[in-house]
């Protein structure tokens, strides 16, 4: 069975990627795009790839006047919760790969697609090595109580923490909280020094140039360490694969899911 897909974000730096790659599947259609600089052109043209004949729209109210299955969001924060809770008014399942919802974003999408008795398949990062990343910290997490996090980052990404360092934030939190032996009230001297605070993890956001997008966790207990870090070059292509599985699964799930790992048999 094809599974129809509108893409919000479609001309973008990763969604052209996804966008291209859906093109030389089978069971894949996309039937609507979302962007607004390119809105009433169709994708193909603005992709240079022919076999993409849906319609670009400015919005995804719009876009969702042509029936899919699911919608998958790739836009921005500003514009992303928005355009989640329409697709799933309109029945579709839904993909996020924008980062920087918060968590009471993901609490009132989780409200509304469990009405709907639908999916929603929130990667913050649809790198394998990022899930690797993430099921290692965890089982970490389970013998070592105390870790922090840096996410680094290029100069121009304008959310932070990013939504990997947020994703594997959370999924901590889930083993445990972390225990830092003096607790951020007693900090002495400015308290953003300590970073911020995300499910109870510290979190130290680097925007720099010179860095693409990586995310450590380190480990402390006394007299040793255990740094896991994933970095990604400048490509969007380790983001292909994982966002291809989520669109495949995503409707074998009702509510909010976080991370590919609850689609793949690690
Ligand atoms: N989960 C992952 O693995 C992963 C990987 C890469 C990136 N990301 C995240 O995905 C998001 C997109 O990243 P990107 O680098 O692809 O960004 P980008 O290159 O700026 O692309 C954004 C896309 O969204 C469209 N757009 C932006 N605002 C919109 C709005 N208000 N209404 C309709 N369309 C809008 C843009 O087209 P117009 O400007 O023409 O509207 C463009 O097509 C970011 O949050 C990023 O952090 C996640």
């Amino acid at each position: 069975m094809t599974i129809k897909v509108c893409l919000a974000g479609a001309t973008g730096w990763a969604g052209s990627e996804l966008a291209r790659a859906m093109a030389h599947t089978d069971d894949l259609a996309l039937v609507a795009a979302v962007a607004r600089k390119s809105a009433g052109r169709v994708l193909g043209e603005v992709l240079g790839e022919p076999r993409l004949d849906g319609q670009v729209y400015a919005s995804a109210i719009e876009a969702l006047s042509q029936p899919c299955d699911v919608f998958v969001e790739y836009t921005k924060p500003d514009s992303a919760r928005a355009n989640i809770l329409a697709a799933l008014e309109h029945g579709a399942h839904v993909v996020v790969g924008t980062s920087g919802l918060s968590e009471s974003d993901f609490a009132a999408i989780d409200a509304v697609a469990r009405r709907q008795n639908r999916g929603v398949l929130a990667c913050g990062n649809f790198a394998l090595t990022v899930v690797l990343l993430q099921k290692f910290a965890e089982s970490a997490a389970r013998l070592i109580p105390q870790w922090e996090i840096i996410d680094y980052a290029h100069d121009n990404k304008v959310d932070a923490p990013s939504g990997t360092a947020r994703e594997l934030a959370f999924r901590l939190s889930q083993v445990r909280q972390p225990a830092p032996t003096v607790p951020l009230d007693k900090t002495v001297g400015p308290r953003e020094a300590r970073g911020a605070s995300v499910a109870g993890t510290q979190v130290h956001s680097l925007r720099l140039p010179g860095f693409v997008i990586g995310a450590e966790v380190i480990f402390g207990m006394p007299d040793q360490r255990l740094t896991i870090r994933h970095d990604a070059g400048s490509g969007a292509r380790p983001y292909v694969d994982g966002a291809l599985l989520a669109v495949r699964k995503v409707a074998t799930l009702v509510g909010v899911h976080r991370g590919l790992d609850c689609v793949l048999d690690l």
